[in-house]
């Protein structure tokens, strides 16, 4: 019969077949879940042949891409290189509100960072030589429900936001797509990724989206906006960890809204930024339903990050479900 050990025997086996004894890898690892597991089966599939690449666009969690290559790279051993791009991502953000421009440019300049980076590694290997023919191949963590939407039909978040991809490379490096988890459903890739020893707090992860705060940032995206954005989240992340609710959402973060409140702070006036709370429970995404916090764990939250994260002094609760809302704000 079928089972997740034989899955992964026949996918190595397939992997190295396909890729052959001195064939080279490359692909984008984001922290999320998918393309984790896909790495780290790549890597027990061809070991330091496959070039694992991370892009700090600079609207990513916080600590993400140290914790990222902590995990990946020295826990791991996938041969990762993280690049810091954030300045170039910052810097074409630079007063830019539309959420769809802000989709475009991270994805678009993702592709820039991307392939240039590929580019310097397959030099690299080149220069090497020795074991290593050339980079023919990028990995993809494409999921069954991927594979199925892409061919039938598209679902509403795909039409009405641009998800961005990295389908371009495809044509401009003319490398080939490797596709591991292609008939896998999600929760086959949790059972998948535990048992490649990934750290259950990975495997459990909620996902995060590619354009990363900039989508849950509302106006413009500085590096300030993205601090308190980041420390905010950081907070009602570990609030809800705390609470032991993580595992009953299916994704929640901060929005940081574009208005100011008066607030009062010892004898000082404030005139200060809003964080808003979203957490919600859904099956697919398509719909979903907003999660009721306990009372307690709301006002530790609330304390917390009007406390401890300089210039927000509100926060307030986002109890709309989808439709009519979005998930995300933008
Ligand atoms: P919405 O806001 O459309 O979100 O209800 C549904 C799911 O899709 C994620 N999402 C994105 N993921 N790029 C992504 O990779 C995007 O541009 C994007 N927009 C929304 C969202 O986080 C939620 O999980």
């Amino acid at each position: 019969g079928w089972t997740m050990e034989s899955f992964i025997d026949k996918e190595i086996e397939r992997i190295r077949t396909l890729v052959g004894p001195k064939g080279q890898v490359i692909g984008a690892v984001s922290g999320g879940v998918d393309s984790s597991v896909a790495a780290k089966l790549m890597h027990e599939a061809i070991g330091d042949r496959f070039h694992a690449i991370m892009v700090d666009n600079g609207v990513l969690r916080l600590n993400e891409a140290q914790q990222v290559h902590k995990m990946l790279c020295e826990d791991l051993g996938v041969n990762l290189t993280v690049v810091d791009a954030s300045d170039l991502f910052l810097g074409k953000l630079k007063g830019v509100t539309d959420p769809e421009q802000k989709r475009k440019i991270i994805g678009n300049t993702f592709i820039e960072v991307f392939e240039e980076k590929a580019t310097e590694i397959e030099q690299q290997v080149k220069e090497a030589g020795g074991d290593y023919g050339e980079i023919e191949w990028l990995l993809q963590g494409t999921l069954y429900p991927d594979v199925i939407e892409s061919i039938s039909f598209k679902g509403p978040s795909a039409t009405i936001k641009t998800h961005h991809n990295v389908g371009g490379l495809l044509d401009d490096m003319k490398l080939k797509l490797i596709e591991p988890l292609r008939e896998l459903f999600k929760d086959e890739v949790r059972a998948l990724g535990r048992l490649l020893k990934i750290p259950e707090h990975l495997v459990g992860r909620h996902p995060f989206p590619g354009p990363g705060l900039a989508i849950r940032i509302l106006g413009e995206v500085t590096r300030e906006q993205v601090r308190i954005a980041q420390q905010a989240d950081y907070i009602f992340i570990d609030e809800i960890r705390k609470a032991g609710l993580y595992d009953q959402i299916s994704q929640a973060f901060c929005a940081l809204l574009p208005v100011r409140a008066v607030g009062v702070q010892g004898d000082r006036r404030t005139y200060e930024q809003v964080i808003c709370l979203r957490a919600v429970k859904t099956e697919d995404f398509m719909t979903a339903d907003w999660f009721d916090f306990p009372p307690a764990v709301l006002r530790k939250m609330s304390n917390r990050i009007t406390n401890e994260v300089q210039g927000v002094n509100r926060v307030v609760m986002d109890i709309t479900s989808k439709p009519p809302g979005t998930v995300e704000w933008l």
